[in-house]
């Protein structure tokens, strides 16, 4: 522990799993008081529970990203109990049904679009205006590699992603004069409940996704978490509208 984040609030979405479990356990190590931010109410209390027992500082609220009145409410909830917010990470997401574009339904691309891009960009658009008032923050949004590259049978998610990187850019270059830093993290596929699929796969698919990654494994949530905190963090002061693969080289092909 560095103490990078002491005292900072520090929300995450999509908490309660994976990549923003860690990121979020992460960040309290770092003494921010982390906003542990998700649907799954349960798994949630989980991770606030972990991070107690490590003896951070957390708390849980219950947020559907794809819901803008529920997104406005824990926001509310968050400035209520803080008032202010000085780290985000937009993380909340969904693989989808991994189709191919002829056989993806309307109601597939709409719930991809709605958590992975609407839930990313009503987050943004709240932490930018509480941000803005108080003199600045981080903002971390999570893409992915399938944000950078083509993604196969995956083009409704590889389109969400590839917007977050675009937002995540536009976003930077608006508010740069402003003390708002936002970034966003690409990983490449990481060994999370998402990806647990991948663990049992017999078609190959596993084998040839992980020849992808130069480094001849999948990633742990926890080397996002690290890239999420530093992001976050004054270290990465002169950093700002990047889009950090952390994807074992995947990217550098
Ligand atoms: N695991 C990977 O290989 C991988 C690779 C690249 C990018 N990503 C991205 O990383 C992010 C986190 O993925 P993960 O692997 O940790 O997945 P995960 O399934 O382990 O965790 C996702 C979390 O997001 C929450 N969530 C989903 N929809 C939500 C909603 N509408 N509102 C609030 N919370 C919601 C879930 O409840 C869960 O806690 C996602 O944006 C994903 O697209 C993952």
């Amino acid at each position: 522990m560095k103490n990078l984040l002491t005292d900072k609030i520090a929300l995450v979405t999509g908490a309660a799993s994976g990549i923003g479990r860690a990121s979020a356990i992460a960040m309290a190590d770092e003494g921010a008081i982390v906003v542990v931010a998700d649907r799954d109410e349960s798994a949630g209390h989980t991770v606030v529970e972990e991070i107690t027992a490590r003896e951070g500082n957390a708390v849980f609220i219950a947020m559907d990203v794809a819901s803008r009145q529920s997104v406005s409410q824990g926001f509310d909830q968050v400035i209520g109990q803080f008032g202010r917010l000085d780290c985000a990470f937009n993380n909340a997401g969904i693989a989808g049904d991994n189709h191919l574009i002829a056989e993806t339904t309307d109601e597939e691309w709409d719930r991809l679009i709605g958590i992975n891009l609407t839930g990313v960009w009503s987050c943004l658009r709240r932490e930018i205006q509480e941000m803005l008032p108080r003199g600045g923050g981080a903002i971390v949004n999570t893409a992915s590699v399938a944000g950078l590259v083509g993604w196969r049978a995956g083009a409704a998610y590889s389109a969400t992603k590839h917007a977050v990187v675009g937002l995540t850019r536009s976003a930077a270059l608006d508010y740069a004069r402003h003390g708002i830093r936002i970034n966003a993290v690409c990983p490449g596929v990481i060994q999370t409940p998402m990806a647990a699929a991948l663990e049992t796969d017999t078609s190959g698919v596993r084998e040839r996704l992980i020849r992808r990654h130069p480094q001849g494994r999948f990633g742990q949530a926890e080397e996002i978490a690290a890239a999420v905190v530093w992001l976050c963090s004054e270290q990465s002061s002169f950093t700002n509208g990047h889009t950090l693969a952390v994807d074992g080289g995947y990217t550098a092909q």
